[in-house]
């Protein structure tokens, strides 16, 4: 199979009679950062599923396709024979051990990885350094961290096995704007550490801004894909997931003009 990094070919996923995936196809080239965006529902945690092999854990599967790695076909093995591959997936919701400390959380996702001691350690001084608060929270339990913080643990959690690509279902959501742009700064300086990253966001602005490429996935299938900045200026991004809304209307309100009737309606009360 050509190239190297991620090459998704064709793959349809269903959950029992639950198509989620049609047909779908993605590349991540070593190196890149590339953008996964859509609407709720739209299948892009199943493809991170597919990806890792944690279908099953959710009773789906992959039907149809290929999903190459590295030039070598993993979507036959088990997920930790993945994550041994070189691809880790941060869960969507920050999962992290509420009850274990944070420490014991890095330790438990250094497991995986067939790493030495020597690697493991450095692994932990490089999350250490892109996460401060970790080392200075290490003896406290993990349940204690603020929102930010355990997202920050869920990722440095999936670092501790060195992967070459992280695959990040919305790392963003429900973050205050601050820490989703410490997260996206964050993402950026692991990428230019050397790994690939494949990121699913709701956040388009968020996602457009670090990816070099990205796909819109609409109900199962790949709506859109291409440049990153061709995206961001395509209408229908624009309008669909930028929040960008008809621009004669943004105009005329920001001239203080109410282009909603409703708006009318509360100022004729005045
Ligand atoms: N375990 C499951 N069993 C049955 N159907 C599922 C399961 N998980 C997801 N689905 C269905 O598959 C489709 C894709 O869901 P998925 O979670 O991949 O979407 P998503 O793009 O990640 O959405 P969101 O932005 O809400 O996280 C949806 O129709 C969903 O209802
Ligand atoms: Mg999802």
């Amino acid at each position: 199979m050509g190239g190297s990094g991620l090459v998704v070919q064709d793959a349809s996923v269903g959950y029992g009679p639950v198509r989620a995936l049609r047909q779908v196809s993605i590349e991540v080239p070593d190196g890149a950062v590339v953008a996964v965006l859509g609407g709720n529902g739209a299948g892009k945690s199943t493809l991170l599923r597919a990806i890792s092999r944690t279908l099953a854990f959710h009773r789906g599967a992959l039907t149809t396709g290929s999903i190459h790695f590295g030039g070598r076909r993993i979507d036959g093995l088990h997920a930790d024979r993945v994550v041994a591959a070189g691809v880790s997936q941060v869960p969507e919701g920050r999962r992290v051990f509420a009850r274990m400390t944070v420490a014991d959380n890095l330790r438990a996702g250094a497991l995986g990885s067939a790493g030495s001691r020597a690697a493991k350690a450095r692994a932990l001084e490089r999350v250490h350094e892109l996460f401060p608060v970790l080392a200075e929270r290490a003896g406290q339990r993990a349940g204690l961290l603020s929102g930010g913080e355990q997202q920050m643990l869920a990722v440095a959690r999936a670092l501790m096995g060195s992967p070459k690509l992280l695959l990040l279902d919305e790392p963003s959501l429900g973050l205050a704007p601050l820490m989703a742009a410490r997260i996206a700064d964050t993402i950026q300086e692991i990428n230019a550490q050397g790994t690939s990253v494949l990121l699913v966001e709701q956040n388009a602005a968020l996602a457009l801004r670090l990816a070099s490429r990205a796909y819109v996935l609409d109900v199962g299938e790949v709506a859109l894909a291409g440049p990153a900045d061709e995206l961001s200026a395509s209408d229908e991004v624009r309008r669909r997931y930028l929040g960008v809304v008809d621009e004669t209307a943004a105009a005329d309100a920001s001239r203080g003009v109410s282009a909603l009737p409703v708006l009318r309606r509360w100022a004729g009360r005045r």
